[in-house]
């Protein structure tokens, strides 16, 4: 099937390699032609494990391509995809102009009837304002074109996205008539062998299952840092607290890390979109305003144990930080809890030496202008002559580290475990001061 992604960022570039990995025909499109000219010579602008092989080998086989231009997109596609961004506006609600523009010229383009599907996590009711955008230009054309508008969310997880693409638990479609279903079924046949993961429902169940979806973990994320902090005040250890509640099958053990925040391009942005979609339509969603306004306070918690332990004298200091994505496996800065953490020790007049094996030049780039902020590319150069350490990021590399290396050439050996993966045993036990995220 001859099928067109625009927007090649994460999700158009994981799909776009999905897609073709099985045999589809693709056409990946974006608006910055940079990235297009990159990725036509194989250079991918972000960092995803197994993307890169993935979109190479299926370049090679010719199954994919790249191109800067809507018509060349809409020329032969029976199906297209948007997966541009909706980042927030500035009241919370998701900015749905990307989405529009890409309908816009869908309508001023298009010469063939065409399934447009709506991948990019969009508020309810988008789909119909995509319908709304194409119809209102064909009609300006004078043209009768048969298109359909269908919803289908995406689940990837940044730094898995590609065996969540491959392998997904679910694939959810919202459709408004047959065509549009089994169209999308033949599209997933390939993914759908194993057993039926495709569960098709109407488009606006469909649009709001996403944002319930990531919704749900964020409230679970905000509800450990919650209990983190009561832990705190009482004497109780929350990671004794995690592994009594997660052994309850009603509870699990998944997303229960209490630790310095979420951060990334979408449980902030959807937590608040989802927010301002229901007051928009006349409720008050007080536990979502609550599980942001937690998460806003929790990632301030690394720089209030820095400065506890310092009795608020940061000034001068230097602070090493390891890991500054928002979380492992990705290079992904946005709303990165590292930032806050940064941003906060420059303002308090201490300087940072940072390292991540992966988004360093992306964060450098980001605080470009602060000569207090500087990148290593050795973990433990960061650390040296450091009066704190900070972990920010879980990344595998940070698990067992040499703590009596740090012990010696830490200036001040105190650690700071922003993700709790380290004993407060066996650190201390180095003579190290250690805090942690609800741990005594
Ligand atoms: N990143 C994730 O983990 C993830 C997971 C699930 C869903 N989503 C959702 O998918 C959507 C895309 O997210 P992303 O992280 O891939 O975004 P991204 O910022 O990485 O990529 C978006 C791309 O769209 C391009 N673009 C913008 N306007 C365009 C236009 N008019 N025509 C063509 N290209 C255009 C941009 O240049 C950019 O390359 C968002 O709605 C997001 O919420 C993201």
């Amino acid at each position: 099937m001859r099928i067109s992604i625009i927007g090649s960022g994460y999700v158009g570039l994981v799909s776009g390699a999905g897609l073709s990995e099985v045999g589809h025909h693709i056409v990946c499109m974006d608006i910055d032609q940079a990235r297009i000219d990159n990725l036509r010579k194989g250079i991918v602008p972000i960092f995803e494990p197994g993307l890169e092989d993935m979109l190479h080998e299926n370049m090679r086989q010719g199954r994919l391509e790249f191109t800067s231009s809507m018509a060349d997109a809409l020329d032969g596609a029976r199906v297209l995809i948007i997966a541009v961004g909706t980042p927030p506006d500035e009241d919370g609600s998701a900015d749905l102009s990307h989405v529009l523009a890409v309908a816009r010229s869908i309508g001023e383009l298009i010469e063939k009837p065409l399934v447009v599907v709506v991948k990019s996590t969009v508020p309810v009711g988008t789909c119909e304002k995509v319908a709304e955008g194409i119809a209102r230009e064909l009609e300006r054309r004078g043209l009768d074109i048969n298109f359909t508008v269908a919803s289908n969310p995406e689940f990837l997880k940044e730094g898995a996205a590609i065996s969540d693409f491959m392998k997904p638990d679910r694939i959810i479609v919202g459709v408004e008539n047959e065509e549009a279903e089994v169209l999308l079924r033949e599209l997933y046949a390939p993914f759908n062998r194993n057993h039926e993961k495709l569960l098709c429902m109407d488009v606006r169940s469909s649009e709001l299952t996403k944002y319930a979806a990531n919704t749900m973990l964020a409230t679970k994320i905000s509800l450990m840092n919650e209990l983190s902090n009561v832990a705190e005040r009482v004497g109780a250890d929350i990671e004794h607290v995690r592994n009594g509640i997660g052994s309850d099958p009603r509870i699990g053990y998944s997303f229960i890390y209490p630790g310095a925040g979420y951060g990334g391009s979408c449980f902030p942005k959807d937590v608040r979109a989802l927010e301002r979609t229901a007051s928009q339509h006349g409720y008050q969603a007080e536990l979502l305003k609550a599980v942001e306004a937690v998460n806003n306070r929790q990632k301030h918690k690394p720089f209030e144990l820095l400065e506890r332990h310092f009795e608020g004298h940061l000034h001068g200091r230097q602070v090493a930080i390891w890991g500054l994505s928002f979380k492992p496996n990705t290079n992904d800065m946005r709303e990165a809890p590292s930032l806050v953490l940064i941003r906060a020790l420059i303002e308090a007049g201490a300087s940072v030496r940072a390292h991540d094996p992966e988004a360093a030049q992306e964060a450098a780039s980001l605080l470009q202008g602060h000569e207090d902020f500087e990148v290593f590319d050795d973990p433990y150069q960061a650390a040296a002559g450091a009066d704190a350490l900070v972990l920010m990021t879980e990344w595998k590399l940070y698990w067992a580290p040499d703590f009596d290396l740090l012990y010696e050439s830490m200036k001040n050996a105190v650690i700071i475990d922003g993700r709790n993966i380290w004993s407060p045993k066996i650190v201390r036990r180095r003579g190290i001061s250690y805090y942690a995220i609800g741990r005594p």
